[in-house]
């Protein structure tokens, strides 16, 4: 029963996850605003450009939909502490029949991928090593699963954003892509559409056709651990968000359990209102969903922090996105990342009400800066965190979500120095735990409140 471990150099790796451009240098972490998927030896994505290109395809995907079914449809969702991971996990089928599948909702992607068996070759079929607890997809046994051909125009145009390869050895071989994460994650494999199947609030299950999704072959890294691949969820034209979002009326939410919660706790990700759904939440805040500022992300803007009540002194080009920086909301990032001139005056604010509490692991190489024995510890000595938006609403995350528990008898402050900037800073899932969140594309709107998730 004993709560999972997670040690400091574990968090670092989960942080690098699919996670974040972030590059770890001698100097320390740093930044990056470039697009996250993309590994660019040679330097940075000119960022305007992106988020230009991205502004225009936000425009096409945003008009507001009328809900092709009288629910929502909903997916189980609960936390990947059991696998010593900072991330959620999503279970859907996929499919004709369905096929059970576990995949981390991923905000800040947009491709959806699992692992997967194409074509079965040989006397290996269906017998290929998986990894730890996964699962791989039978392409072969499914009637829905359609290969997108690799001299397509969707293929040579619309997935270059995926990574799609350039090679077609014959014009209706699969489209095949080369995705890496930046720390070292990574997938390769073929584009298809299939059919997703979600179950429906009113109790039936309802089936989406020709949704983007990619069959990886081969994949590797750490994160994937408990998980058979990852759903996209970024605010793009070929990301599930938008596509399953579109077919329920415009909006998805998911309310996040606390992290530490075994996998027997779960939630739900709610593609359509979540009113249609059992959440309980006490009330909801709003503010804006800024979509195309900062690449696919779900942008907000923010107008300052406050701690123990006082406004910290933080510069406001850090919440500016017209100068590279700004904020937003991360389902697979696992700490809160600040950049530094908001990261320092945070730190400070909260450690000076731990000063009787003894520091541990002081020196350790890792993202939490602050680690201290929790033993006696009264969380009503730290004073509150809170997120000031610029329209007035103020996000109060309870002190577990960024005072936060490495074992048992460790607490750390839970946030990451996104170094010196400009770059965006990142609210992430342990921040936004124990919350409601609705993204709401017709009206441009993020919608939060406290719930317990159940
Ligand atoms: C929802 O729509 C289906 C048919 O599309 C209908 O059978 C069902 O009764 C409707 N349910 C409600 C609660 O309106
Ligand atoms: C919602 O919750 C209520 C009470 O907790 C329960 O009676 C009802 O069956 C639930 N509905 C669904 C769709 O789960
Ligand atoms: C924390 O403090 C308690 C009591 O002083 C001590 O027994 C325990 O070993 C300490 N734990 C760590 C990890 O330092």
């Amino acid at each position: 029963m004993g709560r999972p471990r997670c040690m400091p150099q574990q968090l670092l790796f989960i942080l690098f996850l699919i996670a974040n451009s972030f590059n770890a240098d001698a100097a320390g972490v740093k930044f990056e605003l470039i697009h996250r998927h993309h590994l660019h030896p040679g330097g940075a994505l000119p960022l305007r450009k992106l988020v230009h290109s991205d502004a225009s395809r936000a425009q096409a995907i945003s008009r507001k939909v009328r809900s092709k079914f009288n629910a929502s449809g909903e997916l189980p969702l609960h936390s990947a502490a059991d696998y010593g991971v900072g991330q959620y996990l999503v279970k859907l089928k996929m499919g004709t029949p369905g096929q059970h599948l576990v995949l981390i909702p991923d905000t800040g992607s947009d491709l959806t991928w699992t692992k997967c068996r194409y074509k079965c070759r040989g006397d290996d079929c269906g017998r290929i090593k998986t990894g730890h607890r996964s699962r791989v997809f039978h392409a072969d046994r499914s009637s829905s699963f359609k290969t997108v051909p690799c001299s397509s125009t969707t293929c040579q145009t619309d997935l270059v954003d995926l990574f799609s390869l350039a090679i077609c050895p014959s014009p209706l071989d699969p489209c095949a892509y080369d995705y890496s994460y930046v720390d070292g994650t990574s997938a390769q494999g073929i584009f298809a559409h299939e059919t997703l199947t979600f179950s429906l609030t009113k109790g039936r299950t309802a089936s989406l056709r020709n949704v983007l999704m990619g069959c990886s072959e081969s994949s590797t890294g750490r994160s994937l651990l408990g998980a058979d691949g990852i759903m996209g969820l970024g605010y793009s034209t070929n990301s599930n968000a938008v596509h399953a979002a579109g077919a329920f009326g415009g909006k998805f939410s998911y309310c996040l359990v606390d992290h530490l919660s075994p996998r027997s706790v779960s939630s739900h990700l709610i593609f359509g209102s979540y009113k249609d759904a059992n959440v309980s939440v006490a009330w909801m805040r709003h503010t804006e969903l800024v979509l195309g500022a900062i690449g696919t992300f779900y942008a907000v803007r923010v107008r300052g922090i406050s701690v123990g009540g006082a406004m910290l002194d933080i510069p406001a080009e850090v919440w500016d996105f017209g100068r590279g920086g700004g904020a937003m909301l991360d389902s697979g990032t696992t700490l809160t990342v600040l950049t530094t001139p908001a990261y320092e005056p945070v730190m400070a604010a909260l450690r000076g009400s731990l000063r009787g509490s003894q520091r541990v692991y002081e020196g350790e190489v890792g993202p939490l800066e602050y680690c201290f024995n929790s033993t006696g510890f009264d969380e009503r000595v730290v004073p509150r965190f809170m997120l000031h938006f610029v329209d007035g609403a103020r996000f109060e995350p309870p002190v577990k979500s960024y005072v936060i528990d490495d074992t048992p008898e460790v607490k750390c402050l839970g946030f990451a120095d996104g170094g010196a900037g400009p770059g965006a800073s990142i609210v992430g899932n342990i921040m936004q735990q124990n919350h409601l969140w609705e993204f709401d594309f017709g009206n441009r709107r993020l919608g939060f409140g406290p719930s317990s998730c159940a």
